[in-house]
């Protein structure tokens, strides 16, 4: 199997407020291999969500460019980008953003469907990760009944469902007590050796940065190594 390469070169991203250009990251550069494992922390308000959007292609940078496999995100037709997302990358943000109106089973199944797998093996799919996220006795519960960290993993689960290339996660035990927030990396690691999955992960949790192979720190728009 190739070993993807997620690449961000010379990436900046600035806001105009007022006439005021102000710089949230400037002149990022850094490869992101498949089969490792990144922490990225830094303050509130240093540009890791902002980061982790450039990465995934959700926002555009104001220069630079982030490549996967060496293609230009930016290049890419909207139908590439879509695939890109479906096939290749996936997301977990601070909120799970579940559709409540689904059943767990039936969030998880969505990304599968989406990308054009029959029913069945969405279903197959998304029974085997919410199995492997502890939540099979939940599967036609309503997100709305389950706790903070159970939604949680069905984030996860539905992030999982296409098996990408990278996982990109920003603070996904933000809204988690430690123990919870523990477990999702336990069982994100885990998956991660089991498929060899790149796994990018923005935390203010100094547990979560330690468990990632390589950590990176974002700081006054820049981005450098830390212990
Ligand atoms: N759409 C936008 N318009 C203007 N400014 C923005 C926009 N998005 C982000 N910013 C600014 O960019 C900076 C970085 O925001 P970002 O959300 O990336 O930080 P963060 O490191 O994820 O913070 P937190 O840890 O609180 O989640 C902030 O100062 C924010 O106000
Ligand atoms: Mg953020």
């Amino acid at each position: 199997m190739q070993t993807s390469l997620l690449k961000a070169e010379g990436l900046e991203k600035s806001f105009l407020e007022g006439n005021k250009e102000t710089f949230v990251l400037r002149d990022i550069s850094v490869s992101f291999s498949q089969e490792k494992t990144y922490g990225i922390t830094g303050v509130s308000g240093t540009g890791k969500s902002t980061f982790i959007q450039l990465l995934a292609g959700l926002d555009a940078p104001t220069s630079g460019t982030v490549s996967f496999n060496d293609q230009l995100l930016n290049k890419m037709t909207p139908q590439e980008h879509e695939r890109f997302l479906q096939k290749n990358v996936g997301l977990i943000f601070q909120l799970p953003y579940l559709i409540k109106e689904l059943s767990v089973l039936e969030n998880s199944m969505l990304p599968a469907i989406i990308a054009g797998a029959s029913e069945q093996e969405a279903r197959d799919t998304a029974l085997t990760l919410l199995d492997q996220v502890g939540l099979s006795d939940k599967i036609d519960a309503c997100p709305a009944s389950l706790s903070g960290g159970q939604q949680a993993r069905v984030a996860l689960a539905r992030a999982l469902a296409n098996r990408p290339a990278f996982l990109l996660a920003d603070e996904p035990t933000g809204n988690l007590d430690e123990q919870t927030g523990k477990e999702i990396i336990s069982i994100l690691l885990s998956l991660q050796k089991e498929w060899g999955m790149g796994l990018i992960i923005s935390t203010h949790d100094s547990y979560v940065a330690e468990a990632m192979e390589i950590r990176y720190r974002l700081h006054d728009g820049f981005i450098e190594p830390r212990d």
